[in-house]
């Protein structure tokens, strides 16, 4: 029953906040970007580091010993990210992500989500974590503090292989305690985050659908993608969301459902037997470009427009220029009119290989 009510909940709560194509004035006629698409996610990176080094987002090669990482002084304050999110949430944004790298090494992040928890047109706030640095007390601070949602990343059931991904040694157990962890606390949702590489973990996708089906913890399988130029991606290796919904279809049938939203990245699957829901991530069999209504904020303060963009508009060095609000704001707004982002809507082989941001740069 915990898990059906839970479920309800959370997508009544999603239709709600899905404010990008209601009545409220100043969002159904407000910003568009040149594709039409408004802007209504923002997704804030806290910091670049992590301790994990998830071979297909920060492999130990180019994120070794040597890699400089960001100092403190670098990153933008708890201040300066909730005066930039004031001024997104006056131009339509309603949804916050916290991200990393892993954004729990960020300390005193319950501070933040306090301070963004009382921004008025903010309605979700959201963190995707690998939940290593998930304590009780840290989630329970974290609810309190007025954080909704939790997704949580692990990419397998048995140690050989989630240690072969994570690169650190870390075993199963430290991510499943996480999850239970983030279960007691409460939140509204806790979504579990599986990315799938070919060679790598594709024997754990039914391990971890039987694993999670029947529970309150909603199951999400995500294609491996080309973000940024060190992990290597081949389109070989990606197993695509026809392959994954096959697979697990044999053993637990499934049928599609509608999404919570429009513009939702997971399409959602039930099981036929009640034993709940999961989704598939397809950015790069069925991308949805045509519906992203997402911006990404790097740790210093970069505006990305695209998880595959080369470059962001410096927005820190804008705020400490002690810029005028309303410049600001106008500033904002043009970057979002002129975006026309698709990326995977327009991969190509040479596409693949241009400059872009890393993931654990801007987050997922
Ligand atoms: P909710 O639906 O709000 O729970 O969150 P979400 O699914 O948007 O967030 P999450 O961080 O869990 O996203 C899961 C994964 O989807 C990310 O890690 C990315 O791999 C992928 N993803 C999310 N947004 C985008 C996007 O805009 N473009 C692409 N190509 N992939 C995305
Ligand atoms: N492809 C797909 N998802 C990725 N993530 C990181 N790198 C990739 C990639 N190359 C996801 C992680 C986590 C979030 C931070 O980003 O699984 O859920
Ligand atoms: Fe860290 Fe997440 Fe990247 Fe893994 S996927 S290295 S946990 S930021
Ligand atoms: Fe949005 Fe870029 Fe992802 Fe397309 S590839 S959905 S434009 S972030």
């Amino acid at each position: 029953m915990g898990s059906s009510s839970t479920r309800a909940v959370t997508s009544k709560m999603n239709i709600e906040n899905d404010n990008r194509f209601s009545d409220e004035p100043g969002v159904a006629d407000g910003l568009m970007d040149g594709l039409n698409r408004p802007i209504h996610d923002l997704r804030v990176s806290v910091t670049d580091r992590c301790n994990f080094r998830c071979v297909y987002c920060m492999p130990k090669e180019q994120f070794g010993k040597g890699y400089k990482f960001l100092s403190k002084g670098e990153l933008l304050s708890f201040e300066e990210i909730v005066r930039l999110v004031r001024a997104f949430s006056d131009l339509g944004v309603r949804k916050i992500r916290l991200t990393g790298g892993e954004p729990l090494v960020r300390s005193e992040l319950e501070k933040l989500v306090e301070q963004l928890a009382s921004i008025e047109k903010i309605n979700d706030i959201s963190l995707t974590t690998n939940a290593v640095l998930l304590t009780e007390k840290r989630a329970r601070s974290l609810r309190d503090a007025g954080l909704g949602r939790v997704n949580i990343s692990l990419d397998a059931l048995d140690d050989e292989t989630f240690m072969a991904v994570n690169d650190v040694g870390v075993p199963v157990q430290k991510v499943l305690d996480g999850i239970s962890i983030a279960a007691a606390a409460g939140f509204d949702s806790v979504k579990v985050n599986m990315v799938v590489k070919r060679g790598l973990n594709e024997h754990s996708i039914l391990p971890m659908a039987e694993y999670f089906h029947g529970t309150d913890q909603i199951l999400r399988f995500i294609e491996f993608m080309d973000v940024g130029n060190t992990n290597s991606w081949k389109n070989s290796e990606v197993v695509t969301a026809a392959e994954i919904a096959d697979m697990i279809g044999t053993r637990l049938p499934i049928e599609k459902i509608p999404p919570n939203y429009r513009g939702e990245v997971a399409n959602r699957w039930r099981y036929l037997d009640g034993g709940g829901e999961i989704g598939i991530i397809a950015s790069v069999s069925e991308p949805f470009c045509g519906d992203c209504s997402r911006a990404r904020l790097s740790a210093v303060g970069k505006l990305y427009t695209c998880l595959f963009a080369a470059d962001g508009h410096d927005l820190m060095g804008l705020l400490r220029s002690g810029v005028p609000e309303a410049d600001f704001s106008a500033k904002l707004t043009s970057i979002w009119r002129n975006r026309r982002d698709r990326y995977s809507e327009t991969r190509t082989t040479e596409s693949v290989l241009r400059p872009k941001v890393e993931m654990s740069f801007i987050g997922g």
